[in-house]
């Protein structure tokens, strides 16, 4: 680990998901006609965790190339995206523009939301950015300013029990933990066979739950989805050597509110 990642201390996260993002967009086939919960996770169309989001005013906190904030203004609510990459928003306003609807994409770090309003939003949404986030105390905090009392922040996340299951060194998922659930160093890893480096953040189930509390949030559902069938078939199917982890579950998702 120490060979591959040797010289890796700083890591420009702006500058790396600007590099990162023509291979994310082109390798996700993300919908647009709803929003979705990462790579492995059934749909929010199917899971209704937000649901009717007709008139609702919602953020999406690392939106990435804006695919669900456009689900949700197709769906008539008052849709706004930020995140940290610019070429990931051009890619956003691009899409946004191609679907004919409104939604405002903005620059910025989801532990600083000051271009928003305190109370301005009914729901604050995320997909599959949070790991991403080194001060998530502070982001659950600025997350609280800009909802409403009783407003939702729904968000998923790489399962931390699959992060174990991730051997950085190697670039693989391994069959045994590679690291222990109890490590909360951050994971420094190459994108996707490239050599942009990213880093995420591990934290276990608990401290997920102590860090919302602390952040004024009650948690009302906590999901651990199994994939569709057709998607574990493709990714693990029975006779690949890693299909033991078929078993692990790839995401999770909090569903919570802001205390009133
Ligand atoms: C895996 S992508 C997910 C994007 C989008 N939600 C999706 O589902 O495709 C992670 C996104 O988080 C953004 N990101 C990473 N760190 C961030 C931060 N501190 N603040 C805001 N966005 C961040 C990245 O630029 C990237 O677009």
């Amino acid at each position: 680990m120490e060979e591959r990642t040797a010289g890796v201390k700083h890591i420009d996260m702006r500058a790396a998901w600007n590099q990162a993002s023509p291979a994310y967009q082109r390798r996700h086939a993300i919908p647009t006609d709803s929003a979705h919960y990462g790579p492995w996770a059934p749909l929010e169309n199917e899971l209704r965790l937000l649901g009717d989001v007709q008139g609702r005013r919602i953020l999406e906190v690392g939106c990435g190339g804006g695919q669900c904030s456009i689900a949700f203004a197709k769906q008539g609510a008052v849709a706004a995206g930020l995140d940290l990459s610019e070429v990931q928003l051009e890619h956003a306003r691009a899409l946004a523009a191609a679907e004919g609807v409104a939604v405002e994409f903005v620059q910025g770090a989801a532990e600083d939301l000051h271009h928003f309003a305190d109370g301005a939003w009914d729901i604050v949404f995320s997909a599959y950015a949070f790991q991403y986030v080194a001060d998530m105390p502070r982001c659950l905090h600025e997350c609280a300013r800009v909802l409403r009392p009783e407003g939702r922040l729904v968000f998923s996340l790489d399962h931390p029990f699959r992060d174990c299951f991730f051997d950085d060194a190697e670039r693989e998922m391994t069959l045994y933990p590679a690291r222990s659930y109890f490590d909360v160093t951050p994971m420094t890893w190459p994108f996707a066979d490239s050599e942009v480096w990213m880093r995420s953040y591990h934290h276990t189930l608990a401290t997920w739950i102590e860090m919302l509390t602390t952040a004024g949030f009650h948690l009302l559902r906590l999901l651990e989805p199994a994939p569709p069938a057709e998607m574990l078939d493709e990714i693990w199917p029975y006779d690949d050597p890693l299909s033991a982890l078929r078993h692990v579950p790839p995401t999770v998702i909090f569903v919570t509110a802001r205390a009133g």
